[in-house]
Protein backbone atom coordinates (compact mmCIF):
# COMPACT_ATOMS: atom_id res chain seq x y z
CA UNK A 1 0.00 0.00 0.00
CA UNK A 2 1.25 3.67 -1.04
CA UNK A 3 0.53 6.36 0.40
CA UNK A 4 -3.01 8.02 -0.97
CA UNK A 5 -2.52 11.94 -1.94
CA UNK A 6 -5.03 14.06 -2.29
CA UNK A 7 -5.68 17.88 -3.07
CA UNK A 8 -7.99 21.11 -1.30
CA UNK A 9 -8.34 24.48 -1.00
CA UNK A 10 -8.39 24.61 2.52
CA UNK A 11 -7.62 22.46 4.98
CA UNK A 12 -9.75 19.68 6.54
CA UNK A 13 -8.89 19.21 9.88
CA UNK A 14 -9.17 15.23 9.53
CA UNK A 15 -5.49 14.66 9.92
CA UNK A 16 -3.91 13.22 12.67
CA UNK A 17 -0.87 15.70 12.01
CA UNK A 18 -0.36 19.05 10.58
CA UNK A 19 2.60 20.13 8.91
CA UNK A 20 3.54 23.71 8.38
CA UNK A 21 6.84 24.65 6.38
CA UNK A 22 9.75 26.45 7.55
CA UNK A 23 12.41 28.48 5.39
CA UNK A 24 15.94 28.92 6.30
CA UNK A 25 15.93 31.64 9.19
CA UNK A 26 12.70 29.76 10.59
CA UNK A 27 10.26 31.93 9.06
CA UNK A 28 7.23 29.89 8.60
CA UNK A 29 6.57 28.81 5.27
CA UNK A 30 2.89 31.20 4.22
CA UNK A 31 1.50 34.71 6.11
CA UNK A 32 0.77 34.94 9.54
CA UNK A 33 -3.24 34.49 9.40
CA UNK A 34 -3.33 31.57 6.93
CA UNK A 35 -3.80 29.83 10.15
CA UNK A 36 -5.82 30.04 13.51
CA UNK A 37 -3.78 31.97 16.11
CA UNK A 38 -3.13 29.28 18.81
CA UNK A 39 -1.61 26.77 15.90
CA UNK A 40 0.19 29.85 14.89
CA UNK A 41 1.41 30.83 18.12
CA UNK A 42 2.58 26.86 18.94
CA UNK A 43 4.72 26.77 15.43
CA UNK A 44 5.92 29.97 16.67
CA UNK A 45 7.07 28.96 20.40
CA UNK A 46 8.13 25.47 18.86
CA UNK A 47 11.09 27.22 16.65
CA UNK A 48 11.79 29.41 19.50
CA UNK A 49 12.66 26.24 22.09
CA UNK A 50 14.42 24.24 19.78
CA UNK A 51 18.31 25.27 19.51
CA UNK A 52 19.17 23.66 16.80
CA UNK A 53 15.84 23.67 13.73
CA UNK A 54 16.82 26.37 11.30
CA UNK A 55 14.20 25.09 8.75
CA UNK A 56 17.01 23.52 6.92
CA UNK A 57 16.25 20.72 4.34
CA UNK A 58 15.91 17.46 6.98
CA UNK A 59 15.70 19.53 9.67
CA UNK A 60 12.22 18.56 11.67
CA UNK A 61 10.10 18.89 14.83
CA UNK A 62 7.13 17.34 15.72
CA UNK A 63 5.09 18.05 19.06
CA UNK A 64 1.90 16.79 20.74
CA UNK A 65 -1.50 19.35 20.61
CA UNK A 66 -3.18 20.08 23.58
CA UNK A 67 -6.22 17.92 23.94
CA UNK A 68 -9.29 19.81 21.85
CA UNK A 69 -7.16 20.73 18.81
CA UNK A 70 -8.22 19.74 15.54
CA UNK A 71 -4.95 18.01 14.84
CA UNK A 72 -2.67 15.33 17.51
CA UNK A 73 0.38 16.37 16.17
CA UNK A 74 2.33 19.89 15.02
CA UNK A 75 5.29 18.58 12.61
CA UNK A 76 7.39 21.39 11.28
CA UNK A 77 9.23 20.97 8.30
CA UNK A 78 12.69 22.38 7.20
CA UNK A 79 12.46 23.58 3.24
CA UNK A 80 15.97 25.63 3.22
CA UNK A 81 16.15 28.72 0.88
CA UNK A 82 12.39 29.35 -0.55
CA UNK A 83 13.68 31.15 -3.58
CA UNK A 84 15.24 27.55 -4.24
CA UNK A 85 12.45 26.01 -3.92
CA UNK A 86 11.54 24.04 -6.96
CA UNK A 87 10.15 20.90 -8.25
CA UNK A 88 13.02 18.56 -7.16
CA UNK A 89 13.18 20.27 -3.73
CA UNK A 90 9.62 20.36 -3.34
CA UNK A 91 10.01 16.43 -4.09
CA UNK A 92 12.88 15.46 -1.08
CA UNK A 93 10.81 17.52 1.40
CA UNK A 94 7.78 15.12 0.40
CA UNK A 95 9.65 12.20 0.86
CA UNK A 96 11.21 13.24 3.47
CA UNK A 97 8.20 13.73 5.42
CA UNK A 98 7.12 9.98 3.85
CA UNK A 99 9.67 8.76 6.05
CA UNK A 100 9.03 10.88 9.00
CA UNK A 101 5.58 10.12 9.15
CA UNK A 102 6.40 6.26 8.83
CA UNK A 103 9.38 6.62 11.62
CA UNK A 104 6.62 8.85 14.52
CA UNK A 105 4.16 6.22 13.18
CA UNK A 106 1.97 9.26 12.21
CA UNK A 107 -0.95 7.51 9.69
CA UNK A 108 -2.75 10.60 8.03
CA UNK A 109 -1.19 14.61 7.81
CA UNK A 110 -1.99 17.71 6.11
CA UNK A 111 0.21 20.00 4.36
CA UNK A 112 -0.01 23.30 3.90
CA UNK A 113 1.82 25.35 0.60
CA UNK A 114 3.22 28.53 0.88
CA UNK A 115 0.21 30.26 -1.02
CA UNK A 116 2.55 33.19 -2.11
CA UNK A 117 5.21 31.01 -4.72
CA UNK A 118 4.55 31.26 -7.82
CA UNK A 119 4.78 27.81 -8.45
CA UNK A 120 2.66 26.36 -5.95
CA UNK A 121 0.85 23.74 -8.41
CA UNK A 122 4.02 22.24 -9.52
CA UNK A 123 5.69 22.59 -5.93
CA UNK A 124 2.51 21.14 -4.01
CA UNK A 125 2.59 18.12 -6.81
CA UNK A 126 5.86 17.57 -6.72
CA UNK A 127 6.02 17.19 -2.97
CA UNK A 128 2.91 14.47 -3.51
CA UNK A 129 5.19 12.84 -5.69
CA UNK A 130 8.41 12.64 -3.37
CA UNK A 131 6.00 11.47 -0.56
CA UNK A 132 4.28 8.76 -2.88
CA UNK A 133 7.92 7.23 -4.09
CA UNK A 134 9.05 7.18 -0.80
CA UNK A 135 6.18 5.32 0.64
CA UNK A 136 6.84 2.22 -1.31
CA UNK A 137 7.94 -0.65 0.79
CA UNK A 138 8.56 -4.48 -0.51
CA UNK A 139 7.16 -6.56 2.46
CA UNK A 140 5.35 -9.55 0.69
CA UNK A 141 7.66 -11.82 2.06
CA UNK A 142 7.36 -11.16 5.41
CA UNK A 143 5.15 -12.92 7.85
CA UNK A 144 1.94 -10.89 9.50
CA UNK A 145 3.06 -9.28 12.64
CA UNK A 146 0.97 -8.71 15.34
CA UNK A 147 -0.73 -5.19 15.26
CA UNK A 148 1.46 -3.97 18.04
CA UNK A 149 4.82 -4.72 16.39
CA UNK A 150 3.74 -3.54 12.83
CA UNK A 151 5.54 -0.72 11.87
CA UNK A 152 2.56 1.94 11.21
CA UNK A 153 3.19 3.14 7.51
CA UNK A 154 1.42 6.70 7.24
CA UNK A 155 -1.81 6.08 5.00
CA UNK A 156 -3.25 9.54 3.88
CA UNK A 157 -1.45 13.35 3.25
CA UNK A 158 -3.66 16.01 2.24
CA UNK A 159 -2.14 19.10 1.10
CA UNK A 160 -3.37 22.12 0.85
CA UNK A 161 -3.25 25.03 -1.88
CA UNK A 162 -5.05 27.29 -3.06
CA UNK A 163 -4.10 26.06 -6.92
CA UNK A 164 -5.93 22.28 -6.08
CA UNK A 165 -7.04 21.39 -8.90
CA UNK A 166 -3.86 22.03 -10.95
CA UNK A 167 -2.09 20.65 -8.92
CA UNK A 168 -4.39 17.19 -8.91
CA UNK A 169 -3.74 17.30 -12.43
CA UNK A 170 -0.03 17.69 -12.66
CA UNK A 171 0.37 14.86 -9.98
CA UNK A 172 -2.30 12.24 -12.01
CA UNK A 173 0.07 12.43 -14.91
CA UNK A 174 2.81 11.77 -12.27
CA UNK A 175 0.87 9.17 -10.46
CA UNK A 176 0.48 7.18 -13.99
CA UNK A 177 4.23 7.13 -13.96
CA UNK A 178 5.07 5.90 -10.51
CA UNK A 179 2.91 2.77 -11.24
CA UNK A 180 6.03 1.96 -14.10
CA UNK A 181 8.72 3.23 -11.20
CA UNK A 182 6.88 0.23 -8.96
CA UNK A 183 6.99 -2.23 -10.85
CA UNK A 184 9.87 -1.91 -11.64
CA UNK A 185 11.41 -1.48 -8.01
CA UNK A 186 8.90 -4.83 -7.62
CA UNK A 187 10.44 -6.56 -10.16
CA UNK A 188 14.11 -5.51 -8.97
CA UNK A 189 13.31 -6.79 -5.84
CA UNK A 190 11.19 -10.00 -6.32
CA UNK A 191 14.18 -12.99 -5.68
CA UNK A 192 15.62 -14.68 -8.43
CA UNK A 193 13.79 -18.36 -7.97
CA UNK A 194 10.14 -16.72 -7.81
CA UNK A 195 11.47 -14.65 -10.95
CA UNK A 196 13.31 -16.77 -13.60
CA UNK A 197 13.01 -15.97 -16.65
CA UNK A 198 9.47 -17.83 -17.93
CA UNK A 199 7.97 -16.52 -14.59
CA UNK A 200 9.11 -12.57 -15.56
CA UNK A 201 7.37 -12.97 -18.75
CA UNK A 202 4.33 -14.08 -17.72
CA UNK A 203 4.71 -11.01 -14.97
CA UNK A 204 5.03 -8.22 -17.71
CA UNK A 205 2.08 -10.16 -19.76
CA UNK A 206 -0.04 -9.64 -16.65
CA UNK A 207 0.77 -6.46 -15.59
CA UNK A 208 0.85 -4.53 -19.41
CA UNK A 209 -1.56 -6.85 -21.50
CA UNK A 210 -4.30 -5.58 -19.58
CA UNK A 211 -3.35 -1.78 -20.35
CA UNK A 212 -3.70 -2.46 -24.10
CA UNK A 213 0.17 -2.89 -24.41
CA UNK A 214 1.03 -5.87 -27.08
CA UNK A 215 2.85 -8.76 -25.95
CA UNK A 216 5.09 -11.22 -27.84
CA UNK A 217 7.00 -13.95 -25.58
CA UNK A 218 9.34 -15.58 -28.19
CA UNK A 219 10.34 -18.76 -26.53
CA UNK A 220 13.29 -20.92 -26.77
CA UNK A 221 12.66 -23.01 -29.20
CA UNK A 222 11.85 -19.94 -31.24
CA UNK A 223 15.18 -18.55 -29.87
CA UNK A 224 16.98 -21.40 -31.29
CA UNK A 225 15.47 -21.27 -34.07
CA UNK A 226 16.36 -17.76 -35.21
CA UNK A 227 19.30 -17.57 -34.57
CA UNK A 228 19.93 -15.87 -30.99
CA UNK A 229 22.76 -17.30 -30.43
CA UNK A 230 24.46 -15.12 -27.97
CA UNK A 231 21.42 -15.11 -25.61
CA UNK A 232 20.61 -18.31 -25.49
CA UNK A 233 24.23 -19.82 -24.90
CA UNK A 234 24.18 -17.19 -21.77
CA UNK A 235 21.27 -19.33 -20.46
CA UNK A 236 21.86 -22.63 -21.59
CA UNK A 237 23.96 -23.47 -17.95
CA UNK A 238 20.27 -22.78 -16.32
CA UNK A 239 16.98 -25.30 -15.36
CA UNK A 240 15.18 -21.92 -16.13
CA UNK A 241 15.12 -21.22 -20.43
CA UNK A 242 15.46 -18.13 -21.81
CA UNK A 243 13.01 -16.00 -23.66
CA UNK A 244 13.01 -12.92 -24.70
CA UNK A 245 9.47 -10.48 -24.63
CA UNK A 246 8.98 -7.34 -26.96
CA UNK A 247 6.19 -4.98 -25.77
CA UNK A 248 4.49 -2.53 -28.28
CA UNK A 249 2.74 0.15 -27.29
CA UNK A 250 1.16 1.64 -30.31
CA UNK A 251 -0.09 5.09 -28.93
CA UNK A 252 -0.63 6.13 -32.27
CA UNK A 253 -3.15 4.09 -33.44
CA UNK A 254 -1.33 3.25 -36.79
CA UNK A 255 -2.10 0.12 -38.58
CA UNK A 256 1.27 -0.53 -38.06
CA UNK A 257 4.67 0.92 -36.46
CA UNK A 258 6.51 3.48 -38.14
CA UNK A 259 10.28 3.69 -37.12
CA UNK A 260 8.67 3.55 -32.99
CA UNK A 261 11.41 4.02 -30.18
CA UNK A 262 12.67 1.39 -29.19
CA UNK A 263 13.76 0.37 -25.60
CA UNK A 264 16.15 -2.46 -24.89
CA UNK A 265 16.79 -3.77 -21.72
CA UNK A 266 19.26 -6.35 -20.16
CA UNK A 267 17.01 -9.10 -17.99
CA UNK A 268 19.64 -11.31 -16.32
CA UNK A 269 17.67 -12.61 -13.72
CA UNK A 270 20.74 -13.98 -11.71
CA UNK A 271 24.10 -13.85 -12.24
CA UNK A 272 26.40 -16.43 -11.02
CA UNK A 273 28.57 -15.31 -13.40
CA UNK A 274 28.70 -19.01 -15.07
CA UNK A 275 31.66 -20.35 -15.15
CA UNK A 276 33.73 -17.40 -14.45
CA UNK A 277 32.40 -17.76 -11.04
CA UNK A 278 31.89 -14.85 -8.81
CA UNK A 279 33.07 -14.27 -5.41
CA UNK A 280 30.33 -15.07 -2.93
CA UNK A 281 31.00 -12.22 -0.97
CA UNK A 282 27.55 -9.94 -2.05
CA UNK A 283 26.71 -12.53 -4.85
CA UNK A 284 22.97 -12.41 -3.52
CA UNK A 285 22.61 -8.64 -5.09
CA UNK A 286 22.88 -10.05 -8.38
CA UNK A 287 19.56 -10.46 -8.24
CA UNK A 288 19.58 -6.92 -9.56
CA UNK A 289 20.90 -8.05 -12.77
CA UNK A 290 17.67 -7.70 -14.46
CA UNK A 291 17.51 -4.07 -13.74
CA UNK A 292 17.46 -2.54 -17.05
CA UNK A 293 14.61 -4.70 -18.50
CA UNK A 294 12.60 -3.87 -15.32
CA UNK A 295 13.28 -0.27 -16.66
CA UNK A 296 11.97 -0.37 -20.17
CA UNK A 297 8.87 -2.90 -18.70
CA UNK A 298 8.12 0.54 -15.82
CA UNK A 299 8.23 2.52 -18.89
CA UNK A 300 6.16 0.55 -21.39
CA UNK A 301 3.55 0.76 -17.81
CA UNK A 302 4.05 4.36 -17.26
CA UNK A 303 3.32 5.16 -21.15
CA UNK A 304 0.27 3.30 -21.43
CA UNK A 305 -1.05 4.36 -18.21
CA UNK A 306 -0.66 7.85 -19.50
CA UNK A 307 -2.44 7.14 -22.94
CA UNK A 308 1.14 8.67 -24.53
CA UNK A 309 0.62 9.30 -28.00
CA UNK A 310 3.73 7.60 -29.65
CA UNK A 311 4.63 4.36 -30.83
CA UNK A 312 7.53 2.69 -28.96
CA UNK A 313 8.70 -1.06 -28.61
CA UNK A 314 10.36 -2.66 -25.62
CA UNK A 315 12.73 -5.33 -26.27
CA UNK A 316 14.35 -7.41 -23.19
CA UNK A 317 16.13 -10.57 -23.00
CA UNK A 318 15.42 -12.81 -20.04
CA UNK A 319 18.14 -15.26 -19.31
CA UNK A 320 19.63 -16.54 -15.83
CA UNK A 321 23.75 -16.92 -16.37
CA UNK A 322 24.35 -20.27 -14.48
CA UNK A 323 26.84 -23.08 -14.12
CA UNK A 324 26.41 -26.33 -14.97
CA UNK A 325 27.73 -29.38 -16.82
CA UNK A 326 25.81 -27.63 -20.22
CA UNK A 327 26.95 -24.32 -19.40
CA UNK A 328 28.68 -22.12 -22.02
CA UNK A 329 32.34 -21.72 -21.17
CA UNK A 330 35.57 -19.48 -22.11
CA UNK A 331 36.85 -20.40 -25.28
CA UNK A 332 33.25 -21.16 -27.02
CA UNK A 333 32.68 -19.41 -30.28
CA UNK A 334 29.05 -18.29 -30.53
CA UNK A 335 27.01 -16.95 -34.06
CA UNK A 336 25.22 -13.99 -32.39
CA UNK A 337 21.69 -13.05 -34.38
CA UNK A 338 23.56 -10.34 -36.37
CA UNK A 339 25.91 -12.92 -37.70
CA UNK A 340 28.81 -11.62 -36.10
CA UNK A 341 30.72 -14.37 -34.44
CA UNK A 342 31.85 -13.98 -30.75
CA UNK A 343 34.58 -15.62 -28.58
CA UNK A 344 33.75 -16.13 -25.32
CA UNK A 345 36.39 -15.34 -22.58
CA UNK A 346 34.80 -14.99 -19.66
CA UNK A 347 31.81 -15.95 -18.98
CA UNK A 348 30.84 -13.09 -16.46
CA UNK A 349 30.83 -10.49 -19.18
CA UNK A 350 27.02 -12.01 -20.35
CA UNK A 351 24.93 -9.00 -20.18
CA UNK A 352 26.42 -7.39 -23.61
CA UNK A 353 25.71 -11.14 -25.30
CA UNK A 354 22.16 -10.76 -23.95
CA UNK A 355 21.93 -6.99 -25.38
CA UNK A 356 23.35 -7.53 -28.85
CA UNK A 357 21.07 -10.25 -29.79
CA UNK A 358 18.29 -7.83 -28.68
CA UNK A 359 19.46 -4.69 -29.89
CA UNK A 360 20.39 -6.74 -33.72
CA UNK A 361 16.82 -8.12 -33.47
CA UNK A 362 15.01 -4.53 -32.65
CA UNK A 363 16.70 -3.04 -35.66
CA UNK A 364 16.16 -6.12 -37.98
CA UNK A 365 12.40 -5.81 -37.30
CA UNK A 366 11.38 -2.39 -36.13
CA UNK A 367 13.97 0.35 -37.98
CA UNK A 368 13.94 2.12 -34.87
CA UNK A 369 14.40 5.82 -34.88
CA UNK A 370 16.42 5.50 -31.92
CA UNK A 371 17.07 3.19 -29.48
CA UNK A 372 18.21 3.10 -25.68
CA UNK A 373 19.31 0.26 -24.13
CA UNK A 374 19.47 0.20 -20.25
CA UNK A 375 21.71 -2.67 -18.58
CA UNK A 376 23.20 -3.51 -15.20
CA UNK A 377 26.19 -3.98 -17.38
CA UNK A 378 30.02 -3.51 -15.17
CA UNK A 379 31.13 -3.29 -12.00
CA UNK A 380 33.50 -0.81 -13.72
CA UNK A 381 30.41 1.47 -14.16
CA UNK A 382 30.67 1.72 -10.41
CA UNK A 383 33.89 2.54 -9.29
CA UNK A 384 33.97 5.00 -12.34
CA UNK A 385 30.72 6.85 -11.21
CA UNK A 386 29.30 4.99 -7.73
CA UNK A 387 25.59 5.18 -7.21
CA UNK A 388 24.24 8.47 -7.92
CA UNK A 389 24.66 8.84 -11.77
CA UNK A 390 24.08 6.76 -14.49
CA UNK A 391 27.12 6.41 -16.93
CA UNK A 392 25.34 7.56 -20.61
CA UNK A 393 26.99 6.80 -23.60
CA UNK A 394 25.59 8.01 -27.22
CA UNK A 395 26.56 7.99 -30.72
CA UNK A 396 24.24 11.11 -30.83
CA UNK A 397 24.99 14.30 -29.62
CA UNK A 398 21.68 15.34 -30.12
CA UNK A 399 19.75 12.12 -28.61
CA UNK A 400 22.64 13.00 -25.72
CA UNK A 401 21.25 16.32 -25.18
CA UNK A 402 17.43 15.53 -25.16
CA UNK A 403 18.51 12.66 -22.58
CA UNK A 404 20.07 15.35 -20.23
CA UNK A 405 17.51 17.65 -20.13
CA UNK A 406 15.30 15.14 -18.92
CA UNK A 407 17.32 13.99 -16.66
CA UNK A 408 17.41 17.27 -15.26
CA UNK A 409 13.70 17.90 -14.53
CA UNK A 410 13.50 14.09 -13.25
CA UNK A 411 16.49 13.98 -11.06
CA UNK A 412 17.85 10.45 -12.40
CA UNK A 413 21.45 12.02 -12.91
CA UNK A 414 23.38 10.83 -16.00
CA UNK A 415 26.85 11.59 -16.97
CA UNK A 416 28.25 11.18 -19.97
CA UNK A 417 30.86 8.96 -21.12
CA UNK A 418 33.08 8.02 -24.28
CA UNK A 419 32.35 6.15 -27.21
CA UNK A 420 35.43 5.33 -29.22
CA UNK A 421 37.22 3.50 -32.19
CA UNK A 422 39.66 2.59 -30.06
CA UNK A 423 36.44 0.62 -27.46
CA UNK A 424 35.43 -1.09 -30.33
CA UNK A 425 38.54 -2.33 -31.33
CA UNK A 426 39.82 -3.61 -27.75
CA UNK A 427 36.97 -5.59 -28.48
CA UNK A 428 38.26 -7.63 -32.16
CA UNK A 429 39.12 -11.23 -31.75
CA UNK A 430 42.18 -13.20 -33.00
CA UNK A 431 40.18 -15.75 -33.48
CA UNK A 432 36.51 -14.95 -34.02
CA UNK A 433 34.92 -11.56 -35.12
CA UNK A 434 34.75 -10.29 -31.71
CA UNK A 435 35.48 -11.39 -28.44
CA UNK A 436 33.42 -10.65 -25.23
CA UNK A 437 36.33 -8.81 -23.07
CA UNK A 438 38.53 -6.37 -23.96
CA UNK A 439 42.25 -7.46 -25.09
CA UNK A 440 43.73 -5.10 -22.45
CA UNK A 441 41.71 -6.42 -19.50
CA UNK A 442 40.07 -4.22 -17.05
CA UNK A 443 41.11 -0.59 -18.08
CA UNK A 444 38.04 1.48 -18.99
CA UNK A 445 35.98 -1.80 -18.56
CA UNK A 446 32.26 0.53 -18.55
CA UNK A 447 34.00 1.97 -21.96
CA UNK A 448 34.63 -1.27 -23.61
CA UNK A 449 31.67 -3.37 -23.07
CA UNK A 450 30.00 -0.08 -24.79
CA UNK A 451 32.43 -0.53 -27.37
CA UNK A 452 30.95 -4.04 -27.79
CA UNK A 453 27.41 -2.81 -27.79
CA UNK A 454 28.68 -0.77 -30.58
CA UNK A 455 29.02 -3.54 -33.04
CA UNK A 456 25.46 -4.40 -33.13
CA UNK A 457 24.66 -0.97 -33.89
CA UNK A 458 23.86 -0.64 -37.11
CA UNK A 459 24.60 2.80 -39.46
CA UNK A 460 24.00 5.95 -37.55
CA UNK A 461 21.05 5.38 -35.74
CA UNK A 462 21.21 7.24 -32.46
CA UNK A 463 21.42 5.00 -30.08
CA UNK A 464 22.15 5.52 -26.02
CA UNK A 465 23.68 2.70 -23.76
CA UNK A 466 22.83 3.47 -20.02
CA UNK A 467 24.93 1.30 -17.53
CA UNK A 468 22.62 1.43 -14.50
CA UNK A 469 24.95 -1.02 -12.66
CA UNK A 470 25.60 1.62 -9.64
CA UNK A 471 21.73 3.08 -9.84
CA UNK A 472 19.67 0.56 -10.27
CA UNK A 473 20.20 -0.75 -6.76
CA UNK A 474 21.37 1.28 -3.44
CA UNK A 475 21.61 -0.05 -0.20
CA UNK A 476 20.53 2.71 1.80
CA UNK A 477 17.68 4.90 1.63
CA UNK A 478 17.05 8.60 -0.46
CA UNK A 479 14.99 10.92 -0.15
CA UNK A 480 12.33 9.63 -2.77
CA UNK A 481 14.10 6.36 -2.86
CA UNK A 482 13.92 3.57 -0.12
CA UNK A 483 16.82 1.32 -0.13
CA UNK A 484 17.19 -1.75 -2.43
CA UNK A 485 15.81 -1.87 -6.06
CA UNK A 486 15.23 1.92 -7.03
CA UNK A 487 13.51 2.06 -10.71
CA UNK A 488 15.98 4.30 -11.87
CA UNK A 489 15.25 5.10 -15.42
CA UNK A 490 11.22 4.77 -15.85
CA UNK A 491 10.46 8.44 -14.82
CA UNK A 492 13.76 9.58 -17.07
CA UNK A 493 12.60 7.66 -20.13
CA UNK A 494 8.94 8.52 -19.82
CA UNK A 495 10.48 12.67 -19.57
CA UNK A 496 12.41 11.78 -22.68
CA UNK A 497 9.35 10.48 -24.48
CA UNK A 498 6.87 12.95 -23.18
CA UNK A 499 8.94 15.59 -24.01
CA UNK A 500 10.56 15.18 -27.86
CA UNK A 501 8.49 12.70 -29.42
CA UNK A 502 4.52 13.06 -28.37
N1 LIG B 1 26.13 -7.94 -13.83
C1 LIG B 1 27.51 -7.69 -13.85
C2 LIG B 1 27.86 -6.21 -13.58
C3 LIG B 1 27.49 -5.69 -12.22
C4 LIG B 1 28.40 -5.74 -11.18
C5 LIG B 1 26.28 -5.09 -12.01
C6 LIG B 1 28.06 -5.22 -9.94
C7 LIG B 1 25.94 -4.57 -10.78
C8 LIG B 1 26.83 -4.64 -9.74
C9 LIG B 1 28.08 -8.06 -15.20
O1 LIG B 1 27.46 -9.12 -15.84
C10 LIG B 1 29.49 -8.49 -14.99
O2 LIG B 1 29.70 -9.47 -14.32
N2 LIG B 1 30.44 -7.74 -15.55
C11 LIG B 1 31.81 -8.05 -15.40
C12 LIG B 1 32.47 -7.83 -16.74
C13 LIG B 1 33.90 -8.34 -16.82
C14 LIG B 1 33.93 -9.83 -16.73
C15 LIG B 1 34.49 -7.87 -18.11
C16 LIG B 1 32.39 -7.11 -14.35
O3 LIG B 1 31.98 -5.97 -14.26
O4 LIG B 1 33.25 -7.56 -13.59
MN1 LIG C 1 28.24 -11.00 -15.23
ZN1 LIG D 1 25.48 -9.43 -15.37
Amino acid sequence: MTLDITFSKTTKKKAEALVLGVYEKRALAFPQGALEENLHSLAARMMEKSRNFKGKPGQSLVSLMPEGEAYDYLVLIGLGDGAKLDALEAEKAGGRLSALLTDKSIKSAEFIVDDALENKARVAASFGVGARLRSYSFEIYKSEKKDDEKVQKPEKLNICVSADKEAGKLFKREADVMKGVFLARDFVNEPPNVLYPYAYANRILEALKPLGVEIEILDDKKLLKHGFGALMAVGQGSAHPPCLVVMRWNGLERESMDAPLALVGKGVTFDTGGVSLKPGLGMDEMKMDMGGSAAVVGTMMALAQRKAQVDVVGVVGLVENMLSDRAYRPADILKSYSGKTIEVLNTDAEGRLVLADALSYVQKLYKPKAIIDLATLTGAMIVALGHELCGTFANNDDLWAELQEASKITGEKLWRMPLEEEFKKEMESETADLQNIAKSGRNAGACTAAGFLWHFIEGDTPWAHLDIAGTAWIKKDRETTPKFGTGFGVRLLDRWIADHYE
